[in-house]
């Protein structure tokens, strides 16, 4: 009796009292088809029908898509063969066309008759709502082109569980569609900048603005660099954005166990956790890049401090996060709501495993496809050029490097203790030793003393080292011990103090594993002197060298390599930079270099490492006397002048002083 009674409430179908004979009350998609009927974006297919189970055109639905939008005028013809301008659905397929919401099969033709599959469905909507990437590995049987758009699909929640399987590569029914287009239509009613795909401004100056946290993560072990922090490297990279990281006042706790307490009392009370540095003219930024993790499905406080230190007014704003298996977890909505005079673009969610294994060198297809998707247009990103306002230059690892520094070559380890000492107590930020030189001690200590005194933190200087030859089959051991004798958790780039085939490349590779452990953040290489063998060492690594340190000075340029690497956007250091022990005399006395540095009242030395900056040559001159070394760091107040700057290329003799 039981049983019979659920039978019939099943058997037995609702009494339609929607516009539809068809279409019963309470069924999955009545709501839809109503709210779409009431909003004139989708009517039924005649005689009081609306028929749920047939199937739609790609031509309807680009007509459903262009009503959505509010049928906007539109003039020219679609590129289409088998549309015709006069068709009634003319006007919302070029308008699709236009907007990139349809591009057809790829061979001239679009289909108009042909049914709407699933997965085509999902990709129209996901094209109008900027094509934003979900970083996800669910499987899911779409197409290729698809999968990005049923991954978004899923994610914002636009499948109904109770409707049938969404199957991608099958023809849509109508029910499906006027469900999903209209869960797409509330969203968009509810966040309208978030989906929009609201024009962004374009050739504003871009700010890539994130929080992280080095330490102990979920999932990726212990770390140097936050999973946020490297996302956020690469989309600077990408975008030629300025990078800016979310510091707290007061450092969160290495220990993953202890963070989640942190968290949970922060969350608990909401709080605003102090941030401890500023951006100094936020104005002049038109969009901002926002990265954070994901903490207990939101965003971290600090966020929130961040958010409210600043007018977003007129902003462009693009969220990024990490996580791991939240997804965004609506933070970009809690971002939307918050920044209301802001436009929030969709943003990217990527995994913080696949973010921490990410190379940071400004060619990840994941991050390209998404910044694609929002018609950001990129600055061209400064990889390589010199700022000489800010004395530094980026590289391709994404890192600022200072242009000018301090070289230790043939200093002994006290010598080098005081002159990285003395070094950082005149400004310079930029260090250069190599375990060959047997002082990597020294520099250690004279680091240490300068962040004892409060000159410099660790965080505002550069180290670079060199692993020497004979360590190359022991590249990962080298590393190691190059950390240790320097005192030093990471070091800011390490390159191979010389070329040698027969090992050159294991000993690379091996710097590139310390890349990923966090130990050292750029890598690079010195004294390779033909292009060919520089392109044989690129050719059969994965990390493209951030840096070329030669011999380089007045009388040997560089021209021929400098050129050759500007390609990989590396960066060229100039050892013997003055010309080197014995050498100098010959530089300083060279009638062009005095005539120069008496027209500017300042010595040769400044004349020729104020060239080398002016050159795009990364400068590390060497000296162990204090008055040389404030001397040598006294060359941002002139300037030479282009003429000057020719003079001093024609002296260019391709000449090296040394012979290794
Ligand atoms: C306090 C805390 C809470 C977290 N909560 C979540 C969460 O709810 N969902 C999730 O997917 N991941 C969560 N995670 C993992 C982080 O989102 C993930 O590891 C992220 O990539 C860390 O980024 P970061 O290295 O830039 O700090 C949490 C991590 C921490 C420390």
């Amino acid at each position: 009796m039981i049983a019979c009674v659920v039978m019939l409430s099943l058997c037995v179908p609702a009494l339609a009292t929607s516009a539809y004979s068809d279409v019963p009350d309470d069924v999955w998609y009545a709501e839809a088809v109503e709210g779409l009927l009431e909003r004139g974006i989708m009517n039924g297919t005649g005689g009081g029908k609306f028929s749920p189970n047939d199937t739609l055109t790609r031509a309807q639905l680009a007509a459903v898509l262009y009503r959505m939008a509010g049928s906007p005028a539109v003039s020219g013809e679609d590129s289409f063969t088998d549309t015709a301008p006069t068709a009634w659905y003319a006007d919302a397929v070029l308008w699709a066309e236009q907007n990139k919401i349809i591009n057809g099969y790829g061979n001239g033709l679009f289909g108009p008759s042909d049914p709407t599959t699933q997965e085509q469905l999902a990709v129209m909507l996901w094209r109008d709502a900027g094509s934003y990437v979900v970083n996800s590995s669910e499987e899911t049987g779409a197409s290729l082109y698809a999968v990005d758009a049923v991954h978004w699909l899923k994610t914002e929640e636009l499948l109904n569980e109770k409707a049938p399987a969404f199957v991608p590569k099958q023809a849509a029914t109508r029910a499906q569609v006027a469900d999903i287009v209209y869960r797409y239509l509330k969203l968009k009613e509810q966040y309208p900048d978030a989906v929009s795909g609201a024009t962004p401004s374009t050739g504003g100056k871009i700010l890539v603005a994130y929080f992280s946290r080095a330490g102990e993560n979920y999932n990726v072990g212990t770390v140097s660099e936050g999973n946020t922090a490297k996302l956020a490297r690469e989309i600077a990279l990408q975008t030629g954005g300025d990078l800016f990281e979310i510091v707290p006042e007061t450092a969160y706790p290495v220990s993953y166990d202890a963070m989640l307490t942190v968290a949970t009392r922060e969350r608990t009370n909401n709080e605003r956790p102090a941030i401890k540095n500023r951006i100094e003219n936020f104005a002049q930024y038109d969009t901002v890049f926002l990265g954070y993790p994901i903490w207990w499905g939101d965003l971290p406080m600090i966020l929130h401090t961040f958010m409210e230190s600043y007018d977003f007014t007129g902003k462009t704003v693009i969220p990024f996060n990490t996580h791991e298996g939240s997804g965004q977890s609506g933070t970009q909505k809690t971002i939307a709501d918050k920044l209301t005079g802001a436009t929030v673009l969709q943003g990217l969610a990527m995994r913080g495993s696949t973010a921490q294994a990410l190379h940071c060198d400004g060619t990840d297809a994941t991050v390209k496809n998404w910044l694609d998707g929002l018609g950001i247009e990129k600055q061209t990103a400064n990889v390589g050029q010199f700022d000489l306002d800010a004395g530094t230059v980026l590289l391709n690892s994404g890192y600022k490097m200072p242009i000018l520094g301090i070289g230790t070559y043939a200093l002994s380890d006290t010598q080098a203790e005081n002159s990285v000492y003395w070094a950082l107590k005149a400004g310079f930020r930029l260090i250069d030793t190599a375990r060959i030189y047997g002082n990597e001690p020294g520099v250690g200590r004279g680091i240490q003393r300068a962040i004892d005194e409060g000159i410099v933190k660790r965080e505002d200087i550069f180290v670079t080292t060199k692993m020497w030859t004979s360590d190359f089959s022991n590249g990962d051991a080298a590393v190691d011990a190059s950390l240790s004798r320097l005192g030093l958790d990471y070091i800011d780039l390490m390159i191979l103090h010389h070329s040698q085939p027969s090992n050159d490349v294991q000993a690379y590779q091996a710097m590139e594993r310390a890349v990923a452990d966090g130990k050292l953040k750029s890598i690079g290489l010195s004294n390779y002197y033909e292009p060919s063998d520089f392109d044989r060492l690129v050719n059969a690594t994965t990390i493209t060298p951030a840096l070329l340190q030669n011999e380089t000075h007045p009388y040997h340029q560089s021209t021929e390599m400098k050129e050759h690497i500007a390609q990989y956007g590396t960066v060229l250091e100039s050892w013997f930079p003055l010309g080197g022990r014995g050498n100098t005399q010959t530089l300083f006395n060279d009638s062009t270099i005095s005539a120069i540095a008496q027209a500017h009242g300042v010595s040769s030395a400044q004349v020729i490492i104020r060239w080398h900056l002016q050159a795009g040559n990364v400068c590390i001159p060497g000296s162990s006397n204090e008055q040389h070394i404030i001397e040598d760091h006294d060359v941002w107040d002139f300037e030479l002048s282009e003429g000057e700057m020719a003079q001093m290329t024609a002296l260019d003799k391709n000449r090296r002083f040394a012979d290794y």
